[in-house]
């Protein structure tokens, strides 16, 4: 499978008609887009119905985390916006995940749509073993946390978990290759690395065997989307034969 298929473009930007433009100009290149909290926030669930119109599926990455009756409640209502897949936090809980995806089931049963994919955010990509011992209090190391999390995940019958490159082999070790790992953090090692700390190259990433990688900014911040495209998969070809160099 070409890596464009696996692609996930973060629409972080605030404007529907920049998301817009951007969709059209990658028609061909990626056929997911993920609305996250930033353009949600900002234009609505039109911008869900306006995407998945032209033909895109949408990736609605709100991060549900709440007690189980508030959040299976928006599991309900992006399952009736018929997005492709929906996530939850982990750290909600077992019954907050279970009741997430039964209210997605049943919502999708009842009105004839397709259930979404629903993946839970293990430890958040921006963040290491430091931050997670030293300010939020969890004791285990990161990849044991991030397994603990996401055999929870399966057992409360989620698709998936949303994970850095680094724990992916892990997860498909324990989980089966079938339950689904979405991974953001990839950056070129030419780019500016921002707020992401357990990152990957995008071949890395690959090579792992992420089922989607999730890019923004390395993208966003291009003027023309297409050429950051071909540019990335210029490094993905030079990086797999070994001759890959920042210019
Ligand atoms: O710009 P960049 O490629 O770092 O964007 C990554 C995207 O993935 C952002 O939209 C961010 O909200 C999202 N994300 C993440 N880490 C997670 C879950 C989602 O970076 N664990």
């Amino acid at each position: 499978m070409s890596w464009e298929k696996r692609l996930m473009v973060a629409l972080d930007i605030p404007d529907a008609s920049r998301a817009l433009d951007i969709v059209e100009k990658l028609n061909g290149h990626a056929e997911i887009f993920k609305i996250g909290l930033e353009l949600f926030s900002s234009v609505g669930p039109q911008i869900v119905e306006a995407i998945q119109r032209k033909g895109k599926k949408v990736f609605l990455d709100l991060k549900f985390h709440d007690i189980p009756n508030t959040a299976s409640n928006a599991s309900a209502v992006a399952a009736r916006l018929g997005v492709f897949m929906f996530n939850v936090h982990t750290f909600g809980g077992f019954e907050m995940m279970k009741r997430c995806s039964d209210s997605a089931s049943e919502t999708s049963i009842k009105e004839g749509l397709q259930r979404p994919k629903i993946v839970g955010v293990t430890v958040l990509t921006s963040l290491t073993i430091k931050e997670l011992k030293g300010e939020i209090g969890i004791h285990r190391d990161v990849k044991d946390q991030v397994r603990h999390l996401a055999s929870m995940a399966q057992k409360a019958g989620l698709d998936g978990v949303v994970a850095s490159a680094h724990e992916v082999s892990e997860i498909k070790r324990l989980c089966g290759n079938n339950f689904l790992t979405v991974v953001p953090g990839i950056r070129s090692s030419c780019f500016p690395t921002d707020d992401q700390k357990r990152r990957a190259t995008i071949s890395e990433t690959l090579r792992e065997g992420a089922d989607y990688i999730v890019m923004g900014r390395s993208l966003l911040k291009q003027e023309d989307p297409v050429r950051a495209i071909e540019l990335i998969s210029d490094e993905l070809k030079s990086e797999q034969k070994g001759l890959f160099k920042c210019n």
